[in-house]
């Protein structure tokens, strides 16, 4: 009998107390904007997690003003949304990138672990830190002094595709794989250029820290679930290979990004986190922008040959031997015009990025105070803000048709991003990608080569020829690679 009251008084606690949480306290005492329906005591709203896009679309047209609150386990959301939302969202001082991402991203393992060191450091220490290492990276007399490397990397990828005996490439491998080296030259070391063993370990396990972010090692960061196990894995062989390469630099100094970050009095593990910091920020974004760009120039005749025109012209402007393969002319061309004289190229890119980059950007309110909305509505102190994308880059006020991949979009005179904040794929506001510069850089080298070498078109893995490019799976959390299977077939250029 006694059991029963027991078990009874138990389960009517647990009711009341979940009851109360859900009710009062997880809601808060500020005035946030309306919950969406199916937030879940202890899980909060499951759709942010299983289809985001559709998610974000459905809440904001439920909400009166647009915006709306929701919880990811026991972190409080906001999502703002229109151009008020966005000007609060990515101008205000409280709210911060690090701790937002820190939280809410879920995917950088504690590399500490395998280091003896006692460090305790906060998301803004570790982010000040990277980023005045990235500073030193990207400044543009240290990017120039890599471009010969860069260049060479380029070339060699181009001669893979090329003796590559089945004449088809899937971008979103060989391309991508580029992408990274050209990472690794900016900022990473020289062994891993080298030895393609190490390359492709590093590779490797940054996809498996990837796959290991979610929901949950976002609500549940400590318990050793499956993905937190993987992450801690990846972070473990990333941090065995780095350290490998840290204990040969006693005998040997090189001239390269790590030796510079030893040299800061960097440890290995703070070498580990750089690395990681840099392969989520720069790889995936560039990786799959520049693949998903060259399958929508084989399926635009246009765009090809307005684009492939401008190789030649600025080849031709260059070239020793106008008359030598064109590929060979782009060998003359300098580290400025690469920069500066791909036009119709940076269009091409700057459409697949609107497209591509349809995720969901974090910030936490940091400050004592409530964040104001403008409309009585606040983002409360600790709480999270979101911003989605999709929100500017599918908006067809904007953007007419804006699921169509369309580079005349950017053309001189008829940019569609001059309204407040309508392009957000470089980010905006206090946080403007840093790799911009870089990025930009290295999409114009591979595109310029690869247009210089091949003609090419798209197929499935059947061999049949494809008009269209790869389906963008909007819910996605970040840029990712197609469900579908997209080579691109190639055929070396004469001249
Ligand atoms: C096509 C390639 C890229 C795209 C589309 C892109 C996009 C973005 C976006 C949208 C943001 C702002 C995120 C936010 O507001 O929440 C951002 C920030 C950032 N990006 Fe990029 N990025 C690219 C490449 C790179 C590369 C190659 C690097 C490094 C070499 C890089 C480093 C950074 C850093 C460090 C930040 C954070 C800035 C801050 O905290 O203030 N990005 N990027």
């Amino acid at each position: 009998m006694s059991t029963l009251l027991v078990t009874t008084t138990s389960l009517a606690a647990l009711i009341i107390y979940v009851l109360v949480h859900t009710l009062y306290i997880r809601k808060g005492l500020h005035k946030t904007p309306q919950f969406v329906r199916g937030n879940y005591p202890i899980l909060g709203a499951v759709g942010f997690w299983t289809r985001r896009w559709d998610f974000f679309k459905e809440a904001r047209s439920f909400s009166k003003s647009g915006n709306f609150s929701f919880h990811a386990g026991s972190n409080l959301l906001v999502c703002v949304t229109g151009e008020k939302g966005r000007r609060v969202f990515y101008d205000s001082r409280e709210l911060r990138l690090e701790e937002g991402y820190s939280v809410l991203f879920g995917q950088i393992p504690d590399t500490k672990l395998n280091d003896d060191a006692d460090l305790r450091e906060d998301a803004r220490s570790t982010h000040q830190r990277f980023m005045r290492h990235l500073q030193h990276f990207i400044k543009i007399d240290y990017i120039r002094s890599r471009f010969p490397l860069m260049r060479a990397e380029v070339r060699a990828g181009m001669e893979a595709i090329k003796n590559d005996p089945r004449g088809v490439t899937d971008p979103f491998d060989s391309i991508y794989r580029l992408i990274f080296m050209l990472l690794i030259h900016l900022a990473g070391g020289d062994e891993m250029a080298k030895d393609h063993n190490i390359a492709d370990e590093i590779l490797y396990y940054f996809a498996m820290l990837d796959e290991s972010a979610g929901a949950t090692t976002v609500m549940f960061p400590r318990t050793p679930s499956w993905p937190f196990l993987k992450r801690t894995y990846a972070g473990f062989r990333l941090y065995t290979v780095v350290d490998n390469i840290v204990k040969q630099r006693s005998k040997q100094r090189l001239d390269d990004p790590i030796q510079y970050l030893l040299d800061e009095g960097e440890r290995s593990y703070k070498i580990v986190e750089f690395l990681i910091g840099i392969l989520f920020a720069g790889l995936l974004n560039s990786g799959i922008n520049a693949a998903y760009t060259m399958c929508c120039l084989a399926s635009s005749p246009e765009w090809l040959a307005k684009a492939r025109q401008e190789v030649r012209l600025v080849a031709g402007k260059y070239a020793k031997d106008p008359n030598g393969p064109l590929y060979r002319q782009l060998d003359d061309v300098p580290f400025n015009a690469f920069e500066t004289d791909f036009p119709a190229v940076g269009a091409c890119l700057k459409d697949s990025i609107r497209l591509n980059q349809m995720m969901a950007q974090f910030r936490r309110n940091c400050s004592r105070h409530a964040i104001k909305l403008g409309n009585g509505e606040v983002i409360p102190p600790g709480a999270f803000a979101t911003y989605h994308v999709g929100d500017a880059h599918m908006d067809p006020d904007i953007y007419p048709e804006p699921e169509k991949w369309d580079p005349s979009r950017w053309s001189p005179g008829v940019e569609q991003d001059k309204k407040g904040y309508a392009f957000v794929g470089w980010g905006c506001g206090k946080h403007p990608c840093m790799g911009m510069r870089f990025a930009k850089l290295e999409q114009n080298l591979i595109t310029a080569y690869f247009l210089a070498y091949f003609d090419f078109h798209l197929e499935d893995e059947h061999g049949s020829k494809l008009a269209e490019p790869p389906e963008i799976d909007y819910n996605q959390h970040g840029p990712g690679r197609p469900k579908t299977k997209h080579f691109l077939k190639v055929t070396p250029l004469e001249k």
